[in-house]
């Protein structure tokens, strides 16, 4: 399983550059991300359709081939005929970061079961720390509240929140079921790293807990992958993550464009 994370600046962000990656992507693509009102929505789409295309072109595969599908429920895998070993992978992105979860997962083609959710660690607008987390209150479990309200500091609780959240979204990414999954089934001590799905550890899992930091805003995340077996397993963010490599934004597009277009 491998991450990337791709940190992007709205200000070095030229329009040309956006311009430029714009034709290379296939018609869907491109109209979507022109649909966006703002011009930083469409970039983080833009970039996160780039993401998967270098894959394709590591193996080789030239982007007149790259093919993309979406499940009924949104999740998009790959379509190119004859990728062997298969890809399977997954998109997240927040304000400054862009992070894609990738691996050789061959469980639930053709979008396999892997998920990832990066999140920028904030209280959103005029809310205090207590009334954001009253208003997503009831995707929350007993334990996970009592886990927030008895962090040693509101830092300490932020983070936890995080932790849960981007578990849970990673989580039902994973399934492909996007936001037809009730959150509550999910439950995240990321205090002891144990992870529940209606109140039992599921088997088979591995989650990747990681941070990547932009300027300075810190991001947590966490991808979810379903691996098989009887084990499952929490990775700490705190260990060397040689599973994740950070580039800037504008360097890997000037990348994908030299790349994709000989
Ligand atoms: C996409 C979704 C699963 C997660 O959204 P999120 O946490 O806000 O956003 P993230 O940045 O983590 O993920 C977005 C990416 O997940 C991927 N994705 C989309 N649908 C997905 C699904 N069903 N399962 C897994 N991944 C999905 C895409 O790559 C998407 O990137 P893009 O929008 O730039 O193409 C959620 O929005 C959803 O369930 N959408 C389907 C229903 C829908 O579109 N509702 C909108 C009106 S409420």
């Amino acid at each position: 399983m491998h991450v990337q994370a791709i940190t992007y600046d709205p200000t070095l962000f030229t329009d040309e550059l956006y311009q430029r990656a714009l034709l290379l992507l296939d018609p869907e693509s491109s109209a979507r991300i022109k649909r966006f009102y703002r011009r930083e929505d469409a970039c983080r789409t833009l970039i996160g359709r780039f993401l998967p295309r270098m894959l394709l072109h590591a193996r080789g595969i030239p982007l007149a081939d790259m093919k993309f599908a979406t499940t009924e429920a949104g999740k998009p895998f790959i379509a190119s005929y004859g990728v062997e070993p298969s890809i399977a992978y997954n998109v997240s992105h927040d304000n400054g970061v862009i992070t894609m979860a990738s691996s050789a997962n061959t469980h639930n083609p053709p979008a396999f079961t892997v998920g990832v959710d990066v999140m920028k660690v904030r209280i959103p607008g005029r809310e205090t720390f207590a009334s954001f987390v009253e208003s997503v209150g009831d995707q929350l479990t007993a334990l996970e509240h009592r886990l927030i309200s008895s962090a040693a500091s509101q830092e300490q609780g932020l983070e936890r929140f995080f932790w849960m959240w981007t578990a849970k979204e990673a989580y039902t990414k994973a399934l492909g079921l996007g936001l037809g999954f009730d959150f509550r089934r999910v439950e995240f001590d990321p205090a002891l790293d144990v992870l529940r799905i209606d109140g039992t550890v599921p088997r088979g899992w591995r989650f990747n807990k990681f941070k990547v930091t932009q300027d300075a805003d810190v991001y947590q995340g966490v991808v979810a992958e379903f691996v098989g077996g009887d084990d499952t397993l929490v990775v700490s963010e705190s260990g060397t993550q040689e599973w994740l490599t950070v580039l800037d934004a504008t360097v890997f597009i000037q990348q994908a464009i030299q790349g994709l277009s000989s």
